[in-house]
């Protein structure tokens, strides 16, 4: 009797300790944006990314065939003293035809400056800032983003923060085959990726084939174009970039990765040209997490980890950051499954705020190297303070407000000890 009582309060103790304070917050509906459509060579969805030192590319869509691809720019108001033409490139998808897509790269540009601009000759005029050359240097971080309320919340969290580059680990739109979609989602982001360059790569939600129609990633590659060939690559799929002390390889989950594939030639390339002297963080990122401990998507990453992640391991590699799974996930510094001092801090940030919802189940116990795991929707800020010390923080879209929600300081393996013994 004594026994049953003493278990029974044991367990309501147990469960009162464990239950979450937090309410889980439900998915949110796709957005409709209003749209009236103005003139058919208005500018629309207009995106900027890195285009190779001191240089952007400029992104735009228009429905008139013949509007110039041309984009005027200047640090004045009004004054455009330099003018790039672009690209233009289009495409079909069963019965949809996309707009005309330009691309225009425009430089050398100032570091850490703003700059007017206005897309083929008309339309309203905006603004973008280029990045600093030097520490510090901060990134925006939200994966697998999608078009819905949620979507919408983190947007606004991320505007109200002060950062330089928004880095964007895979599922962009959720278009799903809906081909006007991608233009909604366009819509949705150009007030932040027509203001800071985006910099994305590769998810499932991009690939959109259709066997003996369609190849992959049609509309993504017409209309993300990233500096690829900037970085000595022959596909969109995987690319490099430099931003003040940041070498970043944006990698492809959805591209061969065996030994023996053009991806893993081109990364080991990539690695040996990094100079840890310039760019004292590495940092990588891909769509489908390799240390996860969420119940979704459980080993699906662990082919590409095995190929790949002996060669972020030799070059020490000090962060990845990856999405796919729709929850917030920290480890530890970790390499081929153990605790290393020299491996990789892992994130999971794929909770962006898409259609699908969260993922809330976790494999236990929680893995030695998984250090904070919680599924809610947010984003993340990564600010290198200068070539040792960088500050990451999560900010959980808590009832639509941005909550921090973790933090951590990360010290550089150049100053750990890790890269000196290595030629690099
Ligand atoms: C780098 O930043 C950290 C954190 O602000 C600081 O403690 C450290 O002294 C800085 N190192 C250098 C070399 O300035």
């Amino acid at each position: 009797m004594k026994l049953k009582l003493i278990l029974t309060v044991l367990m309501v103790v147990s469960s009162t300790v464990t239950s979450d304070d937090y309410v889980r917050p439900q998915p949110r509906k796709t957005i409709h944006l209003p749209w009236d459509s103005k003139l058919s060579s208005f500018p629309q969805q207009v995106h900027v990314s890195l285009a190779g030192d001191k240089h952007m590319r400029v992104t735009w869509i228009n429905d008139d065939k013949s509007a110039p691809s041309v984009v005027e720019y200047g640090k004045l108001s009004g004054r455009y003293d330099a003018i790039s033409e672009g690209e233009t490139t289009s495409y079909s998808y069963l019965l949809y035809s996309s707009g005309k897509i330009h691309h225009a790269v425009i430089g050398p540009l100032e570091d850490n400056s703003v700059y007017f601009y206005r897309c083929g000759g008309q339309g309203p005029e905006l603004q973008l800032k280029t990045p600093p050359a030097q520490f510090p240097i901060s990134f925006a971080v939200a994966g697998d983003l999608g078009q819905t309320g949620w979507t919408k919340s983190t947007l606004d969290h991320i505007e109200q923060c002060k950062y330089d580059v928004h880095l964007l680990p895979g599922d962009l739109s959720y278009a799903d085959y809906l081909q006007n979609r991608w233009d909604t989602f366009g819509r949705l982001v150009q007030p932040l990726a027509s203001a800071r360059p985006w910099m994305v790569t590769q998810g499932n939600h991009e690939v959109e084939k259709i066997p003996l129609l369609k190849d992959g990633f049609v509309s993504y590659n017409s209309r993300w174009k990233m500096p690829f060939e900037e970085s000595g690559s022959s596909s969109n799929l995987y690319y490099s970039f430099e931003v003040a002390g940041v070498h970043i390889i944006m990698l492809g989950s959805y591209a061969d990765y065996n030994v023996y594939s053009n991806q893993y030639k081109w990364l080991k390339e990539d690695l040996s040209k990094v100079d840890r002297k310039k760019t004292p963080w590495l940092l990588a990122l891909f769509h489908v997490p390799w240390y996860n401990s969420n119940k979704a998507h459980q080993g699906e990453g662990g082919d590409m980890m095995e190929a790949m992640e002996p060669l972020l391991y030799d070059a020490r590699v000090d962060l990845v950051l990856a999405g796919h799974v729709h929850a917030y996930e920290r480890s530890k510094r970790v390499y081929n499954g153990r605790l290393d001092p020299c491996g990789a801090v892992h994130i999971t940030i794929g909770d962006g705020g898409n259609r699908e919802g969260l993922a809330a189940e976790y494999i236990t116990p929680q893995p030695m190297w998984s250090e904070f795991r919680e599924a809610s929707f947010g984003h993340g800020e990564l600010k290198i303070v200068n070539s040792s010390h960088a500050f990451w923080s999560w900010h959980r879209n808590d009832d639509d407000e941005p909550v921090k929600s973790d933090d951590i300081w990360l010290t550089s393996l150049v100053n750990s000890g890790c890269v000196d013994q290595k030629t690099s």
